[in-house]
């Protein structure tokens, strides 16, 4: 079992992802870090106690990162599209657990020091701001990470929050340059990937029928983005953007990726935190971009381990 740590903004998809990970047993999810996204930390950490505790895996240990980016504060979080407390406005029960006392960096640097060298998987499925600390605090730890897989960046698609940038990568440009140009071996699952694959209402009203108190959870938690979807942009179902990047994590080479070179926009205006891959060529270095999808595979993938759940 690939020895796992997701560090995460939850988020609607956030918790659909931490859901898929422990569902999957082809990983072991040893460590959850929490960073600032969606909305505040102190939100996404106590969202992340709350969605294992749903699991009944509460003994996962969840360790707070970073309050905000590394050098810009960020105009705006995602309140709008995740609810104001992350988790489209459905409250899980809190859990039982304590916080793990220890800085996000510092558990996962103890984590990668007590694992050989290039066994761990680190999903960052939020602003790349706990990884960049990492890799500035503790370099000897984080060259010991088997694998980066980031959702995040975007290709070919422009951006879902300006023109140019997706969320995550626009969250915390400073981060995403360092991460993506550390020479750590990433994955980028950004939205050319992500934007296909629809979750459908049909397959959400599998889990959440099939899937145990947990799927119908889910269901519920994905309710008013599902809802919001339809309003805005006439399309039946959502896009689960973190969850196709912990599929990729699971089983690795579910994503068709290339090799390339990619340059993360850190100056103040259009271009901030575009990422700005180049496809003319594959690179000698850079970062496996994943560039195709078999989305009905990969929403198949998510729906029928959910459904797990309900057994
Ligand atoms: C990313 O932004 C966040 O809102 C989602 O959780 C996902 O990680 C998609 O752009
Ligand atoms: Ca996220």
């Amino acid at each position: 079992r690939i020895p796992l740590v997701i560090d995460t903004d939850p988020g609607i998809d956030d918790a659909l992802a931490i859901l898929l990970a422990l569902a999957s047993p082809e990983v072991d999810l040893q460590l959850v870090t929490a960073v600032h996204g969606n909305v505040g930390l102190a939100q996404t950490t106590e969202n992340a106690l709350r969605v294992l505790h749903l699991a009944g895996r509460s003994d996962v240990p969840v360790a707070a990162g970073a309050a905000g980016p590394l050098v810009h504060p960020i105009p705006e979080r995602a309140g709008h599209v995740h609810g104001a407390a992350g988790l489209g406005g459905v409250e899980l029960p809190a859990s039982p657990a304590p916080l793990d006392p220890r800085p996000a960096v510092v558990a996962l640097a103890e984590l990668l020091l007590a694992h050989d060298p290039g066994t761990v998987t680190v999903a960052p499925i939020g602003p790349l701001t706990n990884i960049a600390l990492l890799l500035h605090v503790f370099p000897e730890a984080a060259a010991r990470i088997g694998r980066v897989v980031w959702m995040g960046g975007s290709a070919t698609r422009g951006g879902n929050v300006t023109a140019a940038a997706e969320f995550n990568a626009w969250a915390d440009p400073e981060a995403a340059a360092a991460v993506l140009g550390s020479g750590l071996p990433v994955t980028m699952v950004g939205l050319d990937v992500t934007l296909p694959t629809v979750l459908t209402e049909t397959g959400i009203a599998r889990f959440r029928e099939g899937g145990g108190h947990v799927g119908a959870t889910a269901a519920g938690v994905l309710r008013q983005y599902v809802d919001a979807a339809r309003d805005r942009y006439g399309i039946d179902g959502v896009v689960v953007h973190d969850a196709l990047a912990l599929t990729e994590a699971i089983v690795p080479g579910t994503l068709t990726t290339v090799r390339r070179d990619v340059v993360v926009g850190t100056t103040l205006g259009a271009a901030r935190g575009q990422t700005l891959v180049d496809r003319r060529s594959v690179a000698e270095h850079g970062v496996e971009v994943a560039e195709a999808v078999d989305s009905a595979a990969a929403v198949e993938f998510l729906v029928s381990r959910l459904e797990t759940y309900g057994a």
